[in-house]
């Protein structure tokens, strides 16, 4: 049996509000058990149980693991030149995918698995213990099964994303396109795909062809969720909440009749401040969401085009100055918030019986974590109970 007790933590984050106190579930000067992988205790420092390892966290601050719950790590090359170019006033477009499909068919499954991994090393070291990983790179049969497999490797969470765009060889045939997903593409990335999502936005998918492909993708057993409302105003909310969409990702744009039907669903508001970031878009007011009851988790959205950062605490300084969340609301988002946008109970908090993953901040509060943006103030991620 493998044992590790961390004491003398200065604040735990249990996120379970009947541990401790406010919706993150605060103690002060507790300590937690993991046993073979999961929390077994937690509760006061000074009664804490005997353990083989014991860790003292001198007083500074324990977070949940983060749950970044959107992310397309499966793809080859950069775009820094179209970032530079944007940077300099040009204007983000769904068109910029087309060069890393490009890029993404001509690699190697080895080359692909060495990028993601590395990707993934981040985003574990910046204390990220849950991902989430999307194909939409292929955009083939083969590639987009290739993707898959590939991104099977490094998390259950994975997600068929065949509808990113429409690529060049199916321009003006789009519905052509929409057929291909939802048939032989669709069969042969299921078994690799836990989760479909569809790019419904402008220059990608219509609403009518993203209610196609959930549809399809639903009854071939993989769970719905959607990129939509990113580059302009649309219909697709009305059409995640009707499919019962676990998420609806991006809503840089929203009016009221959205935030009325999310209100009134369980699926999840997904905010990803990095693309507002990068490609220098206004940013959506997290407020009008939380303050109508909506559960909004925070995520990266990392990929090569719209949010080349696997940072989860960037994202929390840039959801509380931008956003107007508030710490507290920042960092549940970036944990829970992921958790129940991938519906999973097992991770986003430590109650006993999760997943034994957190982190020790550097620092005595997760304030700091927006507070000195750009700082790295992880100093340890455990994950499964085990440091990394
Ligand atoms: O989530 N919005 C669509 N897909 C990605 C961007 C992909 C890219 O630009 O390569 C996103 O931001
Ligand atoms: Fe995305």
């Amino acid at each position: 049996m493998s044992q590790i007790l961390v004491k003398n933590i200065g604040l735990l984050v249990t996120n379970n509000p009947s541990l401790g106190s406010t919706q993150l579930g605060i103690l002060k000067n507790a300590a937690l058990l993991a046993e073979n992988g999961q929390i077994t205790w937690v509760g006061d420092s000074q009664s804490a149980p005997t353990a083989q390892n014991v860790i003292d966290a001198d007083g500074k601050c324990v977070i949940p693991g983060f749950v970044d719950s959107h992310t397309h790590l499966i793809f080859a090359g950069d775009r820094s030149n179209e970032f530079s170019a944007r940077m300099a006033g040009q204007s983000y477009a769904a068109g910029g995918i087309a060069d890393t499909v490009t890029k993404t068919r001509a690699a190697t499954d080895d080359d692909l698995l060495a990028n993601a991994n590395r990707l993934m090393h981040e985003s574990l070291n910046s204390g990220t213990t849950t991902i989430e990983i999307k194909s939409g790179y292929g955009l083939t049969v083969i590639d987009e099964e290739r993707s898959l497999k590939i991104a099977k490797q490094l998390t259950p969470e994975t997600t068929f994303l065949g509808a990113h765009v429409v690529p060049s060889e199916f321009k003006a045939k789009s519905n052509d396109y929409v057929d291909l997903v939802c048939g032989q593409m669709l069969n042969q990335a299921k078994p690799y795909a836990k989760w479909i999502d569809v790019f419904c936005d402008r220059g990608a998918f219509t609403p009518e062809q993203g209610r196609k492909i959930l549809t399809a993708g639903i009854a071939a057993g993989l769970k719905p969720r959607i990129h939509a409302n990113q580059l302009e105003q649309g219909d697709a909310v009305a059409l995640a909440v009707e499919l019962g969409c676990a998420s609806v990702d991006h809503l840089t744009y929203f009016k009221q009749s959205d935030i009325e039907k999310l209100a009134n669903s369980k699926t999840v508001a997904t905010l990803l401040p990095g693309a507002e970031f990068s490609t220098r878009s206004k940013y959506p007011d997290a407020r009008k969401l939380i303050d109508a009851g909506i559960t909004v988790a925070i995520a990266s959205d990392c990929n090569p085009g719209s949010s080349y950062t696997t940072s989860m605490p960037l994202m929390i300084a840039l959801a509380v100055r931008e956003m107007f969340f508030t710490p507290e609301q920042a960092l549940w988002s970036a944990t829970k918030g992921g958790a129940l946008a991938l519906q999973r109970e097992d991770v986003g908090h430590l109650s006993i019986g999760a997943k034994a993953d957190f982190v020790i901040l550097r620092e005595s509060s997760y304030i700091h974590l927006a507070y000195r943006p750009g700082v790295n103030l992880v100093e340890q991620v455990f994950l499964h109970g085990k440091s990394i």
